[in-house]
C-alpha cells in the first residue's frame, strides 16, 4: 500500500548505490533474531483479540464521556497519531458519540496535569494507563493523582470499574492491578514500546474513539505481506543519503492530520537509530504552515538535510475555491479549484524548489487518510526503521540512552 518513490532523489544518489546496500541480512536478523515479535504482530491479529478489545471499548463509552490516557513515548503517541490521523487533530471538538480522548502522565508539569483535570470537568471519566515496563516515573505520577481522582468520584468499586491497565506480564502495574482489582490488558512481551501502536496499546484508545480496528489491522496485515521491497526502498535510500552527510530527515505532510504520526514518527527512528554515536536526526515539518517557519532554512540553510514527503492520492473531502465578487483579487483566477488540486500543486512546487536548492526528496505515496492506510503506514515504519538500523549497525531495539536523565532525576529526587 506504501509505495515509495526516489525521482526527487536521484540528483543525489543512484540506483546503483542503493543496491549496494545490502539488506538481505537486515531481513534474515529481523526474522531469525526477531521472529514472533512485533514483525508478526499483524497476522497474530485475531477475531478474539478484537472482541476483547472491542468488548473494553464499548464498556468505557457507555460509562464516560472522557477517557484519559495515562503514558508516555511507545505507551501514547501511537494512539494520539492513529486518532488524529483517522478522525480529526480536532477529535475531542467534533460532535460525536465516543468519548473524547486526553492524554497525561507524557511530562511532569503540575500545570499540564491541572488543565486535563479542568477539561475532564464534572464529566464522567475513565483511565487507561499504559506502560510496558510498568515503572515509568512520568506515567507513575499521574496515575498517582488520577487514582485518587477516581476514587474521590466513585469509590473504591468505581476505581476498580474505570482503571485499566495495559503492561507487559509481570510487570509492577500488573502485579497492582491483580492485587488491587483492576482491568488489564498484556502487551505481547515481544513487542517494545515504540513498536507498539498495533498492539493492545495502540488499539484500545483507537476502538474507544470509533475506529474500526479490524479495518486498521487489515491495512497492516496487507502492508506485512506485500511491503517489503518498499520498506528496503526506504531504508537503503536514507542510509545512502546519511553516507552522502545528510544527517537530518525531515519528513513533511501536507495534511495537518498527519502531525502527531510526524512526532509518532520521531520517536519511531530517533531511538530505534541514534546510538553508537551515529543516527540520523528525525525532524517532522507540517506544510505549508512550516513553510513559513522552516521553509527558510530548507530552502538555503547548511544542505545536511533530505526530505521524505508523504502524500495521498485521493482526500476524504474537496472542496472548491469559492469566488464571486466578495473575492476579487490575483487568486480570483483559481476560483472553482479544488482543494486538493491547490495542495498537490503546493507539494509539487515545494517538491521542486527544494530539490532545485539542493534538499534531495524521498516520497511515500499512500491512497487516502483512513484506518488501514494507518494500519499500514505504521508498518511500513516500524519495519523500515527496524531494516535501516540494522543497515547502520545498531540494534533497534534497545534505548540505552533513555535511562541517563532518569538516574540523574531518582538521584535529584532522592528516589
Ligand atoms: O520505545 C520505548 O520502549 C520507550 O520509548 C517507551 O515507549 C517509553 O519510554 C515508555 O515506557 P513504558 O511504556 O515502559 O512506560
Amino acid at each position: 500500500m506504501v509505495k515509495v518513490n526516489i525521482s526527487g532523489a536521484l540528483g543525489f544518489l543512484t540506483e546503483d548505490e542503493i543496491k549496494a546496500i545490502d539488506t538481505t541480512k537486515p531481513l534474515s536478523d529481523l526474522k531469525t533474531l526477531y521472529e514472533n515479535g512485533w514483525t508478526t504482530v499483524p497476522s497474530s491479529f485475531n477475531e478474539e483479540l478484537s472482541s476483547k478489545i472491542k468488548n473494553i471499548a464499548k464498556k468505557i463509552q457507555n460509562e464516560s464521556e472522557v477517557l484519559v490516557i495515562l503514558g508516555i513515548g511507545g505507551s501514547y503517541l501511537g494512539a494520539r497519531a492513529a486518532i488524529e490521523y483517522i478522525i480529526s487533530p480536532n477529535y475531542n471538538m467534533l460532535p460525536k458519540g465516543t468519548p473524547d480522548i486526553l492524554f497525561a502522565g507524557n511530562n511532569v508539569s503540575g500545570e499540564y496535569l491541572e488543565q486535563v483535570i479542568e477539561l475532564i470537568g464534572d464529566r464522567d471519566f475513565s483511565v487507561n494507563v499504559v506502560s510496558k515496563s510498568g515503572s515509568t516515573i512520568e506515567t507513575a505520577i499521574s496515575l498517582r493523582f488520577f487514582k485518587e481522582m477516581l476514587e474521590k468520584k466513585y469509590g473504591s468499586d468505581g476505581l476498580k470499574d474505570r482503571l485499566y491497565v495495559t503492561s507487559d506480564i509481570g510487570s509492577p502495574l500488573i502485579k497492582l492491578a491483580e492485587a488491587e482489582g483492576y482491568a488489564y490488558l498484556e502487551m505481547p512481551p515481544e513487542v517494545g514500546g515504540r513498536y507498539s501502536v498495533l498492539t493492545v496499546v495502540g488499539l484500545l484508545p483507537c476502538a474507544v474513539a470509533g475506529i474500526n480496528i479490524d479495518e486498521l489491522m487489515a491495512g497492516a496485515k496487507e502492508e506485512f505481506e506485500t511491503g517489503i521491497d518498499d520498506a528496503c526502498l526506504y531504508a537503503a535510500a536514507r542510509q545512502v543519503l546519511y553516507r552522502k552527510g545528510k544527517k537530518i530527515e525531515m519528513l513533511a505532510c501536507f495534511e495537518p492530520a498527519f502531525k502527531y504520526t510526524g512526532e509518532w514518527w520521531k520517536q519511531l527512528f530517533g531511538e530505534s537509530e541514534g546510538k553508537e554515536g551515529i543516527g540520523i536526526f528525525p525532524a517532522y515539518a507540517d506544510y505549508s504552515a512550516d513553510l513559513h517557519s522552516l521553509g527558510q532554512l530548507i530552502q538555503e540553510g547548511e544542505r545536511t538535510l533530505y526530505e521524505t514527503f508523504v502524500t495521498f492520492n485521493t482526500p476524504r473531502v474537496n472542496p472548491k475555491v469559492p469566488g464571486g465578487p466578495l473575492h476579487k483579487d490575483k487568486i480570483s483566477a483559481i476560483t472553482g479549484f479544488d482543494m486538493h488540486r491547490i495542495n498537490s500543486s503546493a507539494s509539487d512546487a515545494v517538491k521542486k524548489a527544494h530539490i532545485d536548492g539542493g534538499v534531495p526528496v524521498l516520497e511515500l505515496c499512500l491512497p487516502s487518510l483512513s484506518a488501514s492506510s494507518f494500519g499500514a503506514l505504521a508498518y511500513f515504519f516500524m519495519r523500515s526503521c527496524a531494516i535501516s538500523a540494522l543497515i547502520s549497525g545498531v540494534n533497534p531495539f534497545g534505548q540505552p540512552g533513555v535511562e541517563a536523565y532518569k538516574k540523574n532525576l531518582f538521584a535529584i529526587l532522592g528516589l
